[in-house]
């Protein structure tokens, strides 16, 4: 039997088509998920391109659906539980997905929400954790407008932080006061003060720019580097009082913290804001406005 999933095509406009793939076999600790939705991550786009994800295999990484088989060494949900992922290969109909990689979703919260939380919210979540986040300190959030940058802002505000959320323009900055910021800046030329820790998915000259504002012990986390420019630190920039420039990747079971985020979610304290949504047929449309910075918050594609 077969599915269809979103496959690598170098040759396809996005580097993407709809083919029909193998039905997964699940392993002993894995469910096979029935997917009804996915969420595009602008590496999805960096994946399809750079041979990270071999042509012909299923891309994607952020999918929710319900369970429609459980794993045969009992752990994890039952048959008909609602659930969300991070995953390889999630853009297809059916997934066999590993118990730790999940969680259950809760009632209150929608799918198409719910979706928009693996990558993006635990990206976020770690990354402040790693950084040491705690109240009274002054967070720095570039790329805020983002996926990552949107659940940074808010779990920094909840934690009691001064949030300074960086964007590129004044529309893209829409909406991030009410998330929390308590300050919205176009770029970082201007800002003078001080700032404790970075969470920095832009890279190039705006990783510098963070980097000369941080306070002595503070650390920037470099998530992501969408500007897609090189870094070039003055001499002596790295000299002086320690502070760090950490790299930062989502590694091992993210089954807890999905769970964090659903829940937070679900009772609306963490919001899921869907700049575009539609048929994972509209692949292309939705990997054009990534890229062209037109999604504020998430991409969210369902699976027909
Ligand atoms: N290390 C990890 O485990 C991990 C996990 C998640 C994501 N990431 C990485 O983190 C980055 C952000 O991911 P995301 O899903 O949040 O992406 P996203 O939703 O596309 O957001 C990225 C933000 O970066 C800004 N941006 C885009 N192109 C830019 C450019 N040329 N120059 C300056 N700013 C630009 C945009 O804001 P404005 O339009 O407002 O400027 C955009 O809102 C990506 O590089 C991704 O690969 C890494």
């Amino acid at each position: 039997m077969s599915v269809r999933a979103l496959v690598v095509d170098p040759t396809a406009p996005a580097a993407v088509r709809l083919a029909a793939v193998c039905d997964p076999t699940p392993g002993p600790g894995q469910v096979l998920v029935a997917v009804s939705h996915a969420s595009l991550n602008y590496g999805d786009l960096n994946d399809a391109r750079s041979g990270r994800v071999p042509e012909g295999a299923v891309l994607g990484s952020d999918s929710a659906g319900v369970v429609v088989q459980a794993a045969a060494d009992g752990s994890g949900p039952a048959v008909g539980t609602r659930v969300v992922a991070l995953t390889s290969g999630a853009f297809a109909e059916r997934v066999a997905i590993d118990v730790g990689a999940l969680a259950e979703v809760p009632k209150a919260l929608d799918l198409a929400r719910a979706v928009a939380l693996p990558v993006a919210g635990v990206a976020a979540l770690r990354s402040l954790r790693a950084a040491g986040l705690g109240p009274d300190k002054t967070v720095l959030v570039t790329g805020a407008s983002g996926g990552v940058g949107r659940f940074a802002v808010q779990l920094a505000a909840r934690a009691g932080a001064h949030v300074i959320a960086s964007v590129g323009s004044a529309a893209r900055g829409k909406g991030l006061a009410e998330a929390g910021a308590d300050d919205v800046l176009i770029g970082l030329e201007g800002l003078r003060r001080p700032v404790d820790v970075v969470i920095d998915s832009v890279g190039g000259p705006q990783l510098v720019a963070a980097w000369n504002l941080l306070s002595p012990g503070g650390s920037v986390q470099s998530v992501g580097w969408t500007s897609g420019e090189a870094a070039v630190f003055p001499p002596y920039a790295t000299v002086g009082p320690a502070k760090s420039l950490t790299s930062f990747v989502i590694e091992g079971d993210v089954g807890a913290d999905l769970a964090v985020l659903t829940e937070l979610a679900a009772e609306g304290a963490l919001t899921v804001e869907i700049g575009w949504q539609g048929s994972w047929d509209r692949f292309n449309e939705a990997s054009r406005a990534l890229r062209e910075r037109r999604v504020s918050g998430k991409a969210i594609l369902t699976v027909a």
